[in-house]
Formats: C-alpha cells, structure tokens, sequence
C-alpha cells in the first residue's frame, strides 16, 4: 500500500486522498512548531506550494495538522489522512517527527527533491490511518570522518538521510591515529597539526598504494555547534568519540610528549597515513589525563548528549610493557597489569563525567579489566562483550562487526569496490537481531539499541560512503525501528520489495547507493585496490 520504510507497526487504507494544494496550510500546536518548521521547508522546496504556517489546528481543514497527544510513547505518532486533511499526532515533538517523515514518503519520491519538477502536479496523500513506535530508542549511525574528512555540508547530508529513516543517535568519530577533526582551543596544534597527513594509503591496508597529496580538514567550534543544532532539530542526538587511549597518533604527533616516549622518539612521528591497529598509543601519565580533561572539558561544553563515547578499542600494550613510566604508575596502584592500566585510564574519564552529569560509552574492550559503574558499551566484536556487559547491568548499544559493519563487502562477487571485511548483503543486514537470545527479558532492557558502523579507510569521498551506506542502511533502519519477527522469519521479499519505491527516494536525495543489480562501472576499483581482501580482522 504505503511501501514505507522503515515499516510501521500498524497500517490502515482508506478510500481516497488529501489533495495539497495552493490553498492548503500547515498548523501546529506551540509544542510542534519546530517540526511545522522543518516539514514546511522541506515540503515547500520541494512543491512550490506556500503551506501557510497557522497556530490553530481548526484553520488546518483540508491541509495539514501536527500537534502533541501525551497519550502516546515519547516517540510514537499516530498519522490520520481523512475527509478533513492529514493530522499527525506524537507523544513528544519527536514522534510528530517521526510521523512527518512517514507523511513525505507518502507524498512520493519527488518531495525528496529541493525545486519542484513541475509545478502543475498534484500532491496527494492517500487516506488512511498508521500507528507507528519505534523499538529501540537508539537508532545510531556512526560515522568515522578521522581517515577520511567529511566537509561539514556532507554531515549535515548525512543528519538529514538519517532523519529520513527514523534514526535518532549520530556517533561522530572525530578523532583516530590518521586525523584530528575536532577545533580544541586550548590544544591548537590538534587541528594545526594533527588534522592534516601527506599522504594516504589507497585502498585496504594491504595496497601497495598511496596516494602522494595532503589529505584533512577539521570542524570549528562553530562548525561543531552548527552540526550538533542541525541535529537537535531532527531529534538527533550527536554523540561525540574522542578514542582514548589507543587510535591517538595523531593526537602524539601534535603533542609528542603525549606518547610513551621513554620507549620511542615520539617527535619522530606524524599523522598517520596508512591503516591498521597503531603500537604508538597515550602515555598513562598525569600530564596526559590533564591535557584531554581540556579536550573533554571543551566537548562538553560544545555536545549537550548525555553519552560521551571515549572509544577504549584496539590499545596495543607494548609499549607500556616497555616503558619505566607505565610500569612504575601500574606498581603505585597496586594492578596486576597493563589490561588493568587501560581500565585505570577510563574508570578516571567515567568518574570524571559521572562528575559532571554525563555518561561515559565506549569500545566493548573497555570491559576488560573491570567497567566503572553507569558506563555503557558499544559492542563490537560480535555479541560477546554486550551479553557480558548486559548481565553485569550495564546499558549497551549493539553494532557488531560481523553484521553491522557498513565498511564490509555487500556482495562475494568480484566487482565490489576495495572488498573488504565479511560479507554482508542487504539480505544479511535485514535479518540482524540486535538482542540476542541468551539474554533474560531483564538483561535485555540494557540493550539501548542498534548502531551501524561507517569507518572510512577504504571510503575517500561522499560517493563512496554513500555506496557502502545504501541500501544497507535502509535494512538497518527497519531492524532499528520496527518491531520485526525473529530473523529466519523476516519477510525480505517484502522488503525488497518497498526497496523499489525507496530507491525512488534515494536518487530524488541524490544517493550514490550500490545498485540492486550490482556495481556501475565508475563504481568499480580495478586491479590491485580491488582485490578481495579476506576476513576475519585486522581487516581495514
Ligand atoms: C572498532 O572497530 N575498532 C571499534
């Protein structure tokens, strides 16, 4: 009927449509008025019909009406298309949101666009009724925009295609060993020095290849605002990644007396320019602790989500088993060893901001050697570390590497550009099932949620983040928001088949998705770049 994607929890056709027209107007209650905003923007850029914006929802006849209905879930709506015009209702302004992201889909592939085809056409919605809640109030994407920049334009891009499938968590990983992205007033060589690198391996980490030409960028403070404001008013949570204490070469090089440098000259290092898990990770000093309490000092004042994620993942210990100064902290606090030092290093980032009202996410690795209370977990690795850290009662996000690792090939075939990872198709995606089944009804409600994961090592521009993205995270948003069978019983016929009216949205937002019939041709890598590079991990 609607081939709405996500799916809704509950549909009902009726006979006939609401015709839009020049005279129709869009009306919304004091709380709504923000979503009368964006849907009137979005709608007009699109049409080219005025959608007079009016407070009282009576002057609505005919049109469209949005207003609260605290019977409903915070981010349940209800959509109403009748005899008197389309009126979508929410228990928050979230979930008129969320309702009026249903409403464009149902005005058809070209309310996607932002100038009118033709301003002759008629603009209808079908009459019918949908209750619609979503199932995990944490719908996350992450986005890694350390190995390859993300000019600020296309994260914004990516805030509004999120908002189009009903995501709500955006995890910004804005810090890695290959780039610094983050302006931080009182470290200024971060950004002028470890946001840029020479060069760039091309390809996955086995490539003989660079590319020999400066590779960077970063967001200002404003930039940082802009974003997290852009966000807000799509009811996207902007949950900001400072990865600690490993993935931080590019911190060291800015600030060398960052590393362990009693093992290593760490003046000798630079913003990393290939891929891999890096041995030059944070000294566990005090000099070190007070530096990115500044840096997170200035996160907090620029990010108001409750989660801060301090990543916490793939911290090789050698150099702390070499170095005098990291054994000499592991004797004074009395720990058993170097797995003990990482846990040190983020039980004092949770404490301090548990100090300061916020929560404190990270890596499952963060699990090792004991969590700090309150401290939430993105499990990764498969599974394994979110069940361990759901039974200790801890709050988890679910993105495991094997199933939601957005970077991994989507087809065995031979013409997937830089093939990296497992494979994992559309099909696959569709049937991941963020909660597993050894956990008790009581340790599941520690699942916060579902999180696909964007690293960019093999994704240099928009167009290639776009394929790796789409049409998996489509997949991924309905196993996010609807409430889905178990997953042998999935019905991905049926998805694939509404598949066909949402690739009609994605070319009218101008996304480069990989095509259902496969790559096109200036999609594929020849030669050595395109090389099926097996999994499991190291694998980027
Ligand atoms: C990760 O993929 N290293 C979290």
């Amino acid at each position: 009927m609607t081939e709405l994607i996500p799916a809704p929890r509950g549909a009902t056709a009726g006979s006939g449509e609401v015709r839009l027209t020049h005279h129709s107007r869009l009306c919304a209650d004091t709380a709504t008025q923000g979503v009368a905003h964006w849907l009137g923007a979005a709608l007009r850029q699109a049409t080219g019909l005025p959608l007079r914006e009016g407070r009282e929802l009576d002057d609505a006849e005919g049109g469209i009406g949005l207003r609260l209905d605290p019977g409903l879930g915070p981010e349940e709506y209800r959509l109403v298309s009748d005899g008197s015009g389309v009126l979508v209702e929410g228990g928050s302004a979230a979930g008129v949101f969320w309702g009026a992201q249903t409403l464009r889909q149902l005005l058809g592939p070209d309310a996607y666009r932002r100038a009118p085809l033709d301003r002759d056409r008629a603009w209808s919605v079908p009459h019918l009724t949908i209750e619609d809640a979503p199932r995990f109030r944490w719908r996350g994407l992450m986005l890694d925009v350390a190995r390859h920049f993300m000019p600020k334009e296309g994260v914004l891009r990516y805030l509004d295609l999120m908002a189009a499938h009903k995501l709500n968590v955006f995890h910004f990983h804005l810090t890695d060993d290959q780039g610094w992205r983050i302006e931080i007033e009182r470290h200024p060589r971060l950004t002028e020095i470890g946001s840029w690198r020479t060069r760039t391996k091309t390809g996955h980490r086995a490539s003989p290849l660079w590319e020999d030409k400066p590779h960077g960028g970063y967001y200002t403070r404003d930039d940082i605002r802009e974003i997290v404001a852009y966000a807000a008013e799509r009811h996207i949570t902007v949950v900001p990644e400072i990865d600690v204490p490993g993935h931080s070469q590019a911190a060291i090089a800015a600030y060398p007396e960052l590393g362990n440098t009693d093992v290593i000259d760490t003046t000798s290092l630079s913003v990393w320019d290939t891929w891999g898990i890096n041995p030059n990770v944070l000294a566990p000093t005090d000099n070190t602790l007070r530096f990115y309490e500044g840096v997170f000092e200035e996160v907090l004042e620029l990010f108001p989500s409750e989660f801060v994620h301090v990543g916490g993942d793939e911290c090789p210990k050698d150099q702390w088993r070499r170095s005098e100064t990291a054994q000499a902290r592991i004797r004074e606090l009395g720990l058993a060893d170097e797995d003990e030092l990482q846990s040190w290093f983020i039980k004092h980032f949770d404490a301090w901001l548990s100090a300061r009202g916020r929560r404190l996410i990270g890596w499952d690795e963060i699990l090792e050697g004991g969590l700090a209370e309150g401290a939430a977990v993105s499990s990764w690795r498969g599974y394994a570390g979110g069940v361990a850290a759901a039974r200790a009662g801890h709050d988890v996000v679910m993105c495991p590497e094997q199933q939601v690792y957005l970077d991994h090939r989507q087809d065995p075939g031979p013409e997937e550009p830089v093939p990296i990872g497992w494979v994992r198709t559309l099909e696959d995606v569709y049937r991941f099932e963020p909660v597993p089944p050894e956990l008790t009804p009581e340790e599941a409600r520690h699942v916060l949620g579902a999180q696909a994961n964007l690293w960019t090592e093999v994704m240099e521009d928009h167009a290639r983040v776009d394929y790796q993205a789409f049409p998996r995270l489509a997949a991924f948003a309905e196993v996010a928001w609807s409430t889905l069978p178990a997953p042998a019983e999935r019905d991905f016929a049926g998805f694939r088949s509404r598949m066909a009216a949402h690739y009609g949205r994605l070319d009218a937002l101008g996304v480069a998705y990989r095509p259902p019939t496969g790559p096109l041709p200036w999609q594929r890598r020849p030669g050595v770049l395109g090389r099926p590079v097996d999994g499991p991990p190291p694998h980027r």
